[in-house]
C-alpha cells in the first residue's frame, strides 16, 4: 500500500475515538491477570495515538474508563489508576514536544479520582492548552449521559434560554473538538456503554474483533480504509 497516498486521502477522519475493550478477555486467553491485560493495553494507546497522529488526524478520543467502571474489584480500579498516573508523566515526555494538547473528559470533582491523577491531568490540561496541532481526549471517570446532565445544569446554572446545539455543545467536555467522524470499538462488543451520545449521533461505528491489546497499526489503518468506503449521508441523498 502507498501510505502517502493513503495519508493524502481527503476522506482521512479528522476525530477517532477508541473504545479500548478486551484488555481482561486478552490476558485471561494468555493465562495472565486481568492487570497484565491492562499494562499491555496502556502501552498500546499510546501506539496508536502515535499512528493516527502520523496519518494527519486531528483529535483522538481514549475512552480508559467509565463511570460505571467503579463496579470492578478495587484491586484492579487501584491499578487502572495507577497505570493512568503513569500514562500522563509519559505522555508529559513524549507528547509536549510534539505540540500535542492534552485534554480530559470526565468528572475530575470526584474524590474517588486518586489526588495524584487529578492534579497530574490539570497540570497536563494547563502546560498544553497553548499547543494546538493535535489533541488527545483522554476519557476518564466519563459518562455520555453524567456528560449531558452536567451540560444541562450548567445552562440552568447560567439561567440560559433558548438553547440550541451550538449553546449546548459549549457546555460539553469536547467543546473544542472537531465532529467525531469514527468510533473503533474492539474486541466485537457492539454497544456505546455510555460513550458520548450526543456526539456520536451521525459518526461511523467499527468494530474490529480482535482485544485492544493485539490491535496494531494494520488494523487501525484497515478500519479507517472501511470508513472511508461508508456513504456518509447525514440525512441526504448522495449516490
Ligand atoms: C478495557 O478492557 C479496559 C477498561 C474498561 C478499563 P476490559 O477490562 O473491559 O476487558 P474485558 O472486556 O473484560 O475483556
Ligand atoms: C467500556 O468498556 C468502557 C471503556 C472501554 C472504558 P466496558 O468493558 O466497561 O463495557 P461493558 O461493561 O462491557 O459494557
Ligand atoms: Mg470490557
Amino acid at each position: 500500500m502507498n501510505l502517502e497516498k493513503f495519508k493524502a486521502d481527503p476522506r482521512m477522519p479528522k476525530h477517532i475515538a477508541f473504545i479500548i475493550d478486551g484488555n481482561g478477555r486478552w490476558a485471561k486467553k494468555r493465562g495472565l491477570p486481568r492487570s497484565a491485560g491492562h499494562k499491555v493495553g496502556a502501552d498500546n494507546v499510546k501506539k496508536q495515538i502515535e499512528v493516527a497522529y502520523d496519518l494527519g488526524i486531528k483529535n483522538v478520543s481514549i475512552y480508559a474508563f467509565s463511570c460505571e467502571n467503579w463496579k470492578r474489584p478495587k484491586k484492579e480500579t487501584d491499578y487502572l489508576m495507577q497505570l493512568f498516573e503513569e500514562m500522563m508523566d509519559e505522555y508529559r515526555e513524549e507528547f509536549i514536544k510534539r505540540d500535542v494538547r492534552i485534554i480530559f473528559s470526565g468528572d475530575f470533582n470526584d474524590t474517588r479520582l486518586p489526588e495524584n491523577v487529578r492534579n497530574k491531568a490539570k497540570k497536563l490540561v494547563e502546560d498544553t492548552k497553548e499547543k494546538s496541532e493535535f489533541i488527545i481526549n483522554l476519557c476518564i471517570n466519563y459518562g455520555g449521559r453524567q456528560e449531558i446532565l452536567k451540560a444541562v445544569n450548567e445552562l440552568i446554572d447560567a439561567k440560559e434560554k433558548n438553547i440550541d446545539f451550538s449553546k449546548f455543545e459549549k457546555h460539553l467536555y469536547t467543546a473544542e473538538l472537531l465532529p467525531l467522524d469514527l468510533v473503533i470499538r474492539t474486541s466485537g462488543e457492539q454497544r456505546s456503554s455510555n460513550f458520548m451520545p450526543w456526539q456520536t449521533t451521525y459518526s461511523e461505528w467499527i468494530y474490529p474483533k480482535k482485544n485492544w491489546p493485539a490491535f496494531g497499526k494494520r488494523d487501525l489503518i484497515k478500519a479507517i480504509k472501511i470508513y472511508m468506503g461508508r456513504n456518509r449521508r447525514f440525512g441526504e441523498i448522495k449516490e
